[in-house]
Parts: C-alpha cells; sequence; structure tokens
C-alpha cells in the first residue's frame, strides 16, 4: 500500500484514487500519525499531499519529521512540496500573487517522473508559496515562469516533489507521473483489485469475528447488501440481518426489498416495522443535523431491542463507506454532513462495529458486488442515504410531507425509466422544501408546496452535475405531479452542481 498524509487539500481524495486505479491500495491518513505508527503499516511509499495552507502560517498542520528518516520512498505534492523544502532547510517564500490553472513547466533534468517526457509539459497549478532554491542534495528537475523550483527530487534518500497536482486531469502526464512514483520508485507490485480486496477482507472478517455473532443492518441498498453478502461469504449463519422499516423508505420501498433479499439469499433475515417510533421521535425537529443523528441514535436503539430476543450478537455490521468517514470529518478536512452510519452512533453502544466497506469508493463497492454476484438491480440501484426521506423532507418530517415527497417521487423514477435515462443519471429524487407558494388551478387560487427535482451525474457521490434532463421529460414530470400530488402546485428543477451543493438537500 501507499498512503496518503492527509494536509486538508480538496484533491486529496483524488490522488488516492489514482493510486488505486494504478493498481496499488492507498488511503489518507491523518498528519498526527507518528513515524511510528506509519512504520508498522510498512507502506512502499509516502504521499506529502496539498493543503490549503501556507507552511508559515502558525498552526498549519505538520508531521512527524521522524517520517523521513523511515526510508520509505516520499513524494511531495503543493503544500506536501513545501513541507519537505521547509523540512530540509531550503527557502520556501510566499510569491506576490497566487497561480492558479493551467501553467506550463519545463523539465531540466533527468528524474524518474519526467525522464523520456516532453521538455514542456502542462499541468495544474494551485498556490501561493514557491520555493525558490531546492534543499541540500535536490536537483531541480522543473520550473515554470512564477515558480524557480516547480519539482525537485533526491534520488538517493528517494524523495520527489512536485508544486503542481499531478492527481487532476489537467495535467497531461499526471498520471504517468504517479505511475513512475510508484512502480519505479516504490516498486509497487500493483495487485489491488476487488478480487484480492474481497480474499483480504474475507479472511480478516474470519479472525475479527471469530465464532460470535454478526447483526447486519440492511438497507437493501448496495452499501449494506454487499456488506451483508461479504460477511455471509465469511462466517455463514452466524449473522442475522435485519432490515428496519423506519417510515421514511420510498413507495413500495420495503416490499420490494424483503422480495428481492427472499429471492436471492439464503440468510437469516427479519424485517422490524419501525415507523411509529422513528416518526415519533421526529415530532418537532427541524434541524439537519438533529434530524440525522436521532435517525441514526434511533437505528441502533432498534437493533439493541431487538437483539434482546435474538440473543446476543456481539458486532453490528454496516455498509460504511469510505466517503461517508472522509465527509463525516477527519483531522483536516470540515464536517460537511453527519452522515447517519457514522456521525450519529450513540456513545454508549454496546455492540462492536464492523464496517468491511470502509475504505472504499461507491464504484468500487459495485464492482466488489459484481464479483460476489449480486443481482444487477442491487448492485446498480441509485444510492438512497439511511435517513431517507427523513431529510428529503425540509424541516419538520410529517405524514403528509412524507406522502407528497414519496408520491413525487416516484412518478419521477417512472418517467425517468420511460425516457430510458435511468443508465445515464446517476442519482434522482424529489424534495420538499418547508414553503408553500400561490398557483392557480381551474380558476381557483391554491397556496400549496413546492416540490424540487435533483438529478446528478456522478461517479462517486464526492463530486456530481446536474443532469441535462431533456425539458420535455421534465415537463412531463412537472405536470404529472401537480395533477397527480396532492398538496402541490409548482415544481422546480435543481442545476447546481457539487460542490458548491451538495446532492441531497440536507
Ligand atoms: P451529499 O448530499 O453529501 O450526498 O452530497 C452524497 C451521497 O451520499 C448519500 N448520502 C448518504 N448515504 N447515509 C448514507 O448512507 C447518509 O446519511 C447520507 N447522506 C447522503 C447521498 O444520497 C448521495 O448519494
Amino acid at each position: 500500500r501507499v498512503v496518503v498524509i492527509d494536509f486538508g487539500g480538496q484533491y486529496n481524495q483524488l490522488i488516492t484514487r489514482r493510486i488505486r486505479d494504478l493498481g496499488v491500495f492507498s488511503e489518507l491518513i491523518s498528519p498526527s500519525m507518528t513515524a511510528e505508527e506509519i512504520k508498522e503499516m510498512a507502506p512502499m511509499g509516502i504521499v506529502f499531499s496539498g493543503g490549503p495552507n501556507s507552511v508559515y502560517t502558525p498552526g498549519s498542520p505538520t508531521c512527524d519529521p521522524g517520517i523521513f528518516d523511515l526510508g520509505i520512498p516520499i513524494l511531495g505534492i503543493c503544500y506536501g512540496m513545501q513541507m519537505i523544502s521547509a523540512h530540509y532547510g531550503a527557502e520556501v517564500e510566499r510569491a506576490g500573487k497566487r497561480e492558479y490553472g493551467k501553467a506550463n513547466v519545463e523539465v531540466v533534468s533527468d528524474s524518474l517522473l519526467f525522464k523520456g517526457m516532453a521538455k514542456e509539459q502542462r499541468v495544474w497549478m494551485s498556490h501561493s508559496d514557491v520555493v525558490v532554491a531546492p534543499p541540500e542534495g535536490f536537483l531541480v528537475d522543473g520550473r515554470t515562469q512564477s515558480a524557480p523550483v516547480a519539482a525537485m527530487s533526491d534520488p538517493v534518500r528517494q524523495v520527489y516533489a512536485v508544486q503542481f497536482h499531478p492527481e487532476v486531469q489537467h495535467t497531461e502526464n499526471g498520471n504517468e507521473m504517479i505511475r513512475r512514483f510508484l512502480y519505479e520508485v516504490c516498486r509497487c507490485e500493483g495487485n489491488w483489485s476487488m478480487e484480492t480486496f474481497i480474499d483480504d477482507t474475507i479472511t480478516e472478517l474470519r479472525d475479527k469475528i471469530g465464532d460470535k455473532r454478526v447483526l447486519c443492518a440492511l438497507s437493501g441498498g448496495v452499501d449494506s447488501s454487499v456488506v451483508a453478502a461479504l460477511i455471509h461469504r465469511a462466517i455463514g449463519d452466524q449473522l442475522t440481518c435485519m432490515f428496519v422499516d423506519h417510515g421514511l423508505l420510498r413507495k413500495d420501498e420495503a416490499d420490494s426489498v424483503v422480495r428481492t433479499f427472499s429471492d436471492h439469499f439464503q440468510m437469516n433475515f427479519i424485517k422490524v416495522d419501525a415507523k411509529e417510533r422513528f416518526l415519533s421521535k421526529l415530532v418537532g425537529v427541524t434541524d439537519p443535523e438533529q434530524k440525522r443523528k436521532i435517525i441514526g441514535n434511533e437505528f441502533i436503539r432498534v437493533f439493541e431491542h431487538e437483539v434482546q430476543e435474538l440473543g446476543k450478537h456481539h458486532f453490528l455490521g454496516q455498509g460504511t463507506l469510505y466517503t461517508d468517514i472522509i465527509e463525516s470529518g477527519t483531522d483536516t478536512a470540515q464536517t460537511i454532513k453527519s452522515h447517519h452510519n457514522v456521525g450519529g452512533l450513540p456513545e454508549d453502544m454496546e455492540m462492536d462495529l464492523v464496517e468491511p466497506l470502509n475504505t472504499l469508493f461507491k464504484d468500487e463497492v459495485r464492482r466488489v458486488g459484481e464479483e460476489l454476484g449480486l443481482p444487477k438491480e442491487i448492485v446498480w440501484r441509485q444510492p438512497f442515504p439511511g435517513p431517507g426521506l427523513g431529510i428529503r423532507v425540509i424541516g419538520e418530517v410529517t405524514e403528509e410531507k412524507l406522502m407528497i415527497v414519496r408520491e413525487s417521487d416516484a412518478i419521477l423514477r417512472e418517467e425517468i425509466a420511460l425516457a430510458g435515462l435511468e443508465g445515464e443519471v446517476w442519482q434522482y429524487f424529489t424534495a420538499l422544501p418547508d414553503f408553500k407558494s400561490v398557483g392557480v388551478m381551474g380558476d381557483i387560487r391554491t397556496y400549496a408546496y413546492t416540490v424540487g427535482i435533483r438529478a446528478v451525474t456522478s461517479i462517486d457521490g464526492m463530486t456530481a452535475d446536474w443532469a441535462r434532463i431533456p425539458y420535455d421529460v421534465l415537463e412531463k414530470i412537472s405536470t404529472r405531479i401537480v395533477n397527480e400530488v396532492d398538496g402541490v402546485n409548482r415544481v422546480v428543477y435543481d442545476i447546481t452542481s457539487k460542490p458548491p451543493s451538495t446532492i441531497e438537500w440536507e
């Protein structure tokens, strides 16, 4: 594996993605990890990521200087390069202006990362500090008009650094540079694949679980289904799957999940009806973070309650993904939303967690699902958040509002399928903003709710663009929603990407 120390840059996810796509397992780690802890992970290489800070700003993230003495190859990117420079005593200067966007690097050495490439490289820059002269022992590998040291290396200590971002697509040979770092500098073997992931995970699960029992929270979505299938492969009947109907599901969803699971899996499967419990806890609550926490908390309480009847289950299996963990806040990244299966866990939880997907991105989970032979309708199901319609009804959750979201969402799904757009749009749903507006229907003034349509294209949900659904399809959806769903007189289409918005409205 290769670890990426997360100094808070916006592209840091992408670095781990690129490395994985090149066949090497990679994960982001916190800058607070000590050299000793990193040594224990035995990485083949270490990447120092970018970050929004200047190395001269007090309190900006640093790392254990012992990491430089581990003898493990290092690649510094942007802020990471400045950290390396500062560590080895080079001069880093505040540039008068930020350099942001495309730039040309003139390659001036035969460094392993650039050997044989064109002398002029189109790269993506995003920085304000510059390294003026390289530290002792380092060679300058490339420069731009405003950065006299845009790339540098010390082949003896195996430390490489670039001021630009090789992980973004605008850096034309970026992927090749990363590949060379992995294979020519770190000498990685490149055997990370979903098959090895499955084999390794099953072994780890058996070691961790032993002869104890696991309860798996199953939502019918791809993540929890893959978790259940993996755990089932590892421990068979020691697994109990539980599907909780929290009353915040889409139209007909509970029945269809029960059907799919009884058709495709020979597992212990239980359905719990907990609508009352959840809805009563949500009365009067309007704050989105509070709603998420209440729902997450209640899930665990339901499990604990049910377990009393089922007998002791030591572990709780969850479909937490890598992105859930990162978006719920690492040391350096800010909390955007508490995803219900991460931030919402009660502190006094009685079960230990098993989260075998917490190092994977969504598209990797789908590949694991296919590898495990799960049915297509599960593997390619669009994502549905754990808190369900609870976060698609903005403000207080009531039965009336839930009904509006459920019915309008069903119409949207039907029309998207009819238009043959299911494969093109990554996720689509309706949300109910908490306001009414004036309309006129059959000569009569109405004062009713607005329904928002959200439809996005994405690869892993980390970034997304609004889907260009044809106007005539949108028109049909809008007409049907206003005509068929009581209490609605207006439909709007959300045309923001993520960032700056998020996919869900809460
Ligand atoms: P956002 O709204 O953060 O959503 O852009 C990114 C993706 O994650 C899904 N999502 C969740 N999934 N528990 C989940 O399991 C949650 O609490 C949660 N919140 C959002 C969302 O539907 C989108 O696909």
